[in-house]
């Protein structure tokens, strides 16, 4: 195959600036689909062990977009509803920067990338009204995944979203699956209730304590 066939098979990111960036992920829009995005790894090659587990050797970096595609086929095949509940999967592609993840783009009021749960929680008073009222949804948006047992290994404020496509509810869009080496949570009714239990706590205390910031249009974000 030529070289210059290989590079046309490519999904093209190059020119492009990312609408968003986690701590290991930059997110783009799909260049050829509307309502896509595509996901590119830009932390730097995961620590090599001494005896890699079989899925590092396997997949390598990009070891959570393998435990991430596993859970959501895992959620389709019990045919939950609650599925609603996690931005689509559209499965992986080559690109002009490496594997890219690709996923149904979810958006705010405005037609822009979704506001995070982040945003919105810092956006609010501590104790206040509106705080209560989001930590209702939340307990709602748990309430949904615990029911059709659905695992998110990196449950934060980050990961979540407010979702135009879904009625504005929350949504996850990103940790799905389950981290360990030994995933009981996948098994056992009794290891899943323990981990959902114990990921609810700590998500709700970061809610409750969240500091509130004022939006502030010259200098972005600022603690009130
Ligand atoms: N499907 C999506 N729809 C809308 N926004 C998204 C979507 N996926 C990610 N984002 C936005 O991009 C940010 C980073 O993406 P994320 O997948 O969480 O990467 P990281 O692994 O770096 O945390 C998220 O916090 C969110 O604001
Ligand atoms: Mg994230």
């Amino acid at each position: 195959m030529s070289d210059r066939h290989h590079r046309s098979t490519l999904l093209d990111l190059s020119g492009q600036k990312p609408l968003a960036a986690g701590r290991k992920q930059s997110v783009y829009d799909h260049p050829e689909i509307a309502g896509l995005l595509v996901k590119i790894l830009t932390d730097g090659p995961e620590r090599r062990r001494l005896f890699p587990r079989y899925s590092e050797y396997r997949y390598g970096s990009y070891r959570p977009w393998h435990r991430e595609a596993s859970e959501y086929l895992s959620v389709l095949n019990r045919g939950n509803a609650e599925i609603e509940r996690l931005s689509r999967f559209y499965g992986f592609v080559p690109t002009t920067s490496g594997p890219g993840l690709v996923v149904e783009k979810l958006t705010g009021p405005d037609g822009r990338l979704a506001p995070t749960l982040r945003e919105q929680v810092r956006a609010t008073p501590k104790g206040s009204r509106q705080r209560d009222l989001l930590r209702a949804e939340v307990e709602d948006l748990l309430a949904d995944l615990s029911r059709a047992r659905i695992i998110v290994g990196d449950l934060h404020a980050g990961n979540i979203v407010r979702a135009a496509e879904r009625d504005n509810r929350l949504v996850i869009v990103d940790g799905l699956g389950e981290r360990t080496l030994l995933p009981l949570t996948q098994i056992s009714n009794t290891a899943y209730r323990a981990a959902h239990e114990r990921r609810r706590r700590n998500l709700m205390r970061t809610i409750e304590r969240a500091k509130h910031h004022i939006v502030d249009s010259s200098a972005g974000l600022v603690p009130a």
